[in-house]
């Protein structure tokens, strides 16, 4: 029996739960060339929705979709060519197609392609040029020459979009991309990543070029009992089981994380022979802790003595009120102006988040792993 549960890749189709409304908001955005700007803290399945947007989204009849990811991407001309080579690729169907929309629309830029063959075909598309001055503009308009001419309705999906602000001359490269893409009428953009703060700070400062450039979600967790059902269903595919009752603890205790809920699922459903029982739930919270302990005693050791004491008042359970005399004396916090201080930094770090006066963990496997520490420090 394979395992029925993934974590550390986007997922799609039958490994996807729900998100049904987020992906009808996406694909109305799109048939309404509307762009999108989609923020969440990491892990919470944003290249998952778009992908299977983007799936759904391609599938109609008019409509192409071109996904891409600026992970490695560190300066403009990369980004040209990754561009380029995603939208030529989307707009067409096969090699032959691509490389005559190359040789037709880009020979200007002294284009080189490089075939790797294989069951997919891959390639690659680079341009030997080393003015970029009037190279953008051509680029960046790339999609609605090609839009227009193949009569499509074309989505561009840019995942990890905030490292764009690592590129030399980044404002005016935003200008330029913002000024180009507003005009155009068959081509909306889905814009989104993972550092929260960078790209909030890129969509919703006014003085950002990228500022209202169209509809922006802030991704929330998949639904409880949405997530419920799924753990259910995905035992049930592989002829083991789980009660609804212990299904409904996975999911509480990973906080509707998909992520965690996946992986904390993946141990549960492999400590289970037929059906699931309290003893391999319990056996699969040692599993999460062992399997993430490197990873957080790394994030700890990052961590100020500051930083740690704030730590333990989350621990605690205090859930406002930071700045009072008591709790910064207890915890040793110095004064009120550094307990700001610590809860920025903390929240730069994406360590928590901050929902109206409330603090919340981000990830609550480092939440649990931090109170067992702590725990373990006040008995020694
Ligand atoms: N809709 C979903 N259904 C089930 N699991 C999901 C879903 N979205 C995300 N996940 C889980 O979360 C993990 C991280 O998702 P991903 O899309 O890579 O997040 P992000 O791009 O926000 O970092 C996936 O590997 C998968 O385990
Ligand atoms: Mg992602």
């Amino acid at each position: 029996m394979s395992n029925p549960f993934i974590f550390g890749k986007p997922v799609k189709g039958g490994d996807f739960a729900n998100r049904r409304k987020e992906i009808n908001k996406l694909i109305t955005n799109a048939e309404n060339n509307i762009s999108t700007m989609l923020i969440s803290p990491r892990r919470w399945g944003k290249s998952s929705l778009v992908r299977q947007a983007s799936v759904e989204l391609s599938s109609k009849k008019g409509f192409a979709v071109a996904n891409m990811d600026m992970f490695q991407t560190r300066s403009e001309n990369e980004f040209y060519s990754v561009f380029a080579k995603e939208i030529v690729q989307a707009t067409g169907n096969k090699i032959e197609e691509w490389s005559k929309t190359v040789s037709d629309f880009l020979s200007m830029f002294r284009p080189k392609i490089s075939f790797q063959g294989g069951p997919v075909p891959e390639w690659s598309l680079s341009f030997d040029v080393e003015d970029t001055r009037n190279f953008g503009q051509d680029i960046l308009n790339l999609p609605q020459v090609l839009a227009e001419k193949k009569k499509l309705n074309l989505t561009i999906c840019i995942d990890e979009f905030q490292n764009l602000s690592h590129f030399p001359e980044q404002l005016a490269f935003q200008k330029r991309c913002r000024s180009f893409w507003q005009n155009q009428k068959n081509v909306s953009y889905v814009l989104y990543g993972s550092k929260r703060h960078m790209l909030r700070d890129l969509f919703t400062k006014r003085s950002m070029p990228f500022y209202k450039f169209g509809d922006i979600i802030f991704l929330e967790k998949i639904n409880l009992t949405e997530l419920e059902e799924f753990v259910q269903m995905k035992f049930e595919t592989t002829g083991k089981s789980i009660s609804r009752e212990l299904a409904n603890k996975i999911v509480s205790v990973m906080e509707c994380n998909p992520y965690y809920v996946q992986q904390f699922a993946y141990y549960v459903w492999q400590n289970t022979a037929k059906k699931a029982n309290n003893e391999s739930f319990d056996k699969s919270i040692e599993d999460m802790m062992n399997s993430n302990h490197y990873l957080f005693v790394k994030d700890f050791e990052s961590l100020s003595e500051n930083q740690i004491g704030f730590m333990r008042v989350l621990c605690d359970g205090v859930e406002k009120g930071f700045t009072r005399g008591e709790v910064i004396q207890k915890y040793n916090l110095g004064s009120s102006a550094n307990v700001i201080k610590i809860i920025e930094s903390l929240q730069g770090k994406e360590v928590f988040e901050k929902l109206g006066s409330k603090i919340e963990f981000i990830d609550p496997v480092f939440k649990i792993w931090l109170k067992r520490l702590f725990r373990v420090q006040v008995r020694k």
